[in-house]
């Protein structure tokens, strides 16, 4: 799939952009502070309806939107053509007035094809994948930017997965305060039952979350594996071992041993969705005490956790910043290969800087491995990176304060 064209108004830096892209290599060149990082963005906020980062929504309207109207807007348009078919895409996020602290409430509205859809039915209609010079804080930083990793690729081909983890941080956040409230004043004498009825729902997404991720790691390893040992000239292998916070394996009819840190294989799930919630259940229950006590939930796949092991050794603890760039490489490679095999089409790949922290035969390797991608923007602020044959293939824009000069 590629974007055939795309149009930004107020959006960060570009005040309007109009633009047709063809379907091959972009690179997007120009000094730093021009406008590069926030062409990927704009592209990935509208396959995903959420920023890459994790600053503030609202931050991607243009600082002077507001002087002109009451409701500061931005707006993002793309067309895009499928193997079967193309699609018109739009999305307006906004501030409007509201009875908030700071008086503003941010909105995102969305339309395919011109009909107004919740931000779930966006799934599936652009995939991206990005590379970002700060993925290497998926191997070596919190486990928050590993689960954070999980979510965002799972949840562009797996729509059932997106709205379970909308509906399962919604979820917790009720059970949280009212584990705090029970924490703190010993609650009233339906609590308990209030309590009952969110472990229940809590149970329900997150055994599906959990069972997909197990699934979904076992796939991308299989793949990054592959191309990890590709990448090291010891061809070291790369095992992704998932941690989960809940043993969806465990049969709910024995004793749940509470016991952190369990590796679960990587390997097709074994348990179906309904032993995965009655054992979370069980889990929960077996945690109650200390969960009153400290008006936390402490089970589920809000405390997941993957380790990248190479040759034996973890490295977020062990790697050096090379050996954790590898892995991220063929992390974010492998994730490129199983999003082909999910959506049976190429999705549009977007790279940020990403040459700068390559020696020359891993540039190569990924030059190679991304080249029949039918669209992949590149960003950088020196073209000289690039070979001569790659920049003779590709589309070259020079970015210059929010415009986009050929
Ligand atoms: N909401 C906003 N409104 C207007 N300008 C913004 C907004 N958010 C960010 N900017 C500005 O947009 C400019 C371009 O940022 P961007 O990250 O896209 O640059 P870049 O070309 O990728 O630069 P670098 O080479 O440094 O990575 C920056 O000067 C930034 O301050
Ligand atoms: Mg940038």
């Amino acid at each position: 799939m590629y974007l055939r064209h795309l149009s930004l108004t107020n959006f960060r830096t570009y005040a309007r952009l109009e633009i047709d892209l063809p379907s091959k290599a972009i690179l997007l060149y120009g000094d730093n502070a021009q406008g590069k990082t926030s062409l990927l963005e704009a592209v990935y906020v509208l396959a995903t309806a959420r920023s890459p980062h994790t600053t503030s929504d609202r931050q991607m309207i243009h600082w002077l939107a507001g002087e002109e109207t009451l409701m500061p807007a931005a707006r993002l348009v793309a067309d895009v053509t499928k193997a079967d078919r193309s699609q018109h895409l739009e999305m307006v996020l906004m501030l409007e007035p509201a009875n908030t602290e700071d008086g503003w409430r941010f909105r995102k509205q969305i339309k395919v094809n011109g009909t107004i859809v919740k931000a779930a039915d966006l799934i599936g209609q652009i995939a991206v994948v990005m590379f970002l010079p700060d993925d290497v804080e998926i191997v070596h930083g919190s486990p928050a930017n590993r689960r954070r990793y999980l979510d965002n690729a799972l949840s562009q081909v797996d729509a059932e997965y997106a709205k379970a983890i909308d509906l399962y941080a919604e979820v917790l956040a009720q059970r949280n305060a009212l584990l705090k409230q029970l924490a703190e004043t010993g609650g009233t004498p339906d609590s308990a039952d209030q309590l009952i009825y969110w472990d229940d729902r809590l149970a329900a997404s997150g055994a599906l979350i959990t069972l997909r991720r197990q699934s979904t790691i076992a796939e991308i390893e299989a793949l990054a594996d592959q191309l990890h040992r590709d990448l090291t000239p010891e061809r070291h292998n790369l095992r992704l071992r998932y941690q989960p916070a809940f043993n969806p394996d465990q049969p709910a009819a024995s004793i749940y041993q509470p016991g952190l840190n369990l590796d679960l294989p990587t390997r097709s799930p074994g348990a179906t969705l309904e032993q995965a919630k009655a054992s979370f259940l069980k889990q929960l229950l077996s945690k109650r005490s200390e969960e009153l006590a400290r008006g936390l939930t402490l089970v589920g796949p809000h405390r997941d956790e993957l380790r990248f092991i190479a040759d034996e050794i973890d490295l977020g603890t062990f790697g050096s910043r090379g050996q954790q760039r590898t892995a991220i490489l063929a992390l974010k490679l492998a994730e490129v290969q199983w999003m082909r095999q999910k959506i049976g089409d190429w999705p549009i790949l977007l790279l940020d800087e990403v040459m700068a922290e390559l020696d020359a035969g891993r540039r190569a390797y990924l030059l190679d491995q991304i080249n029949g991608a039918h669209q992949s923007i590149l960003t950088s602020t020196d073209p000289d990176m690039f070979t001569e044959e790659f920049r003779s293939r590709a589309k070259m824009l020079k970015v210059v304060k929010g415009r986009i000069e050929e």
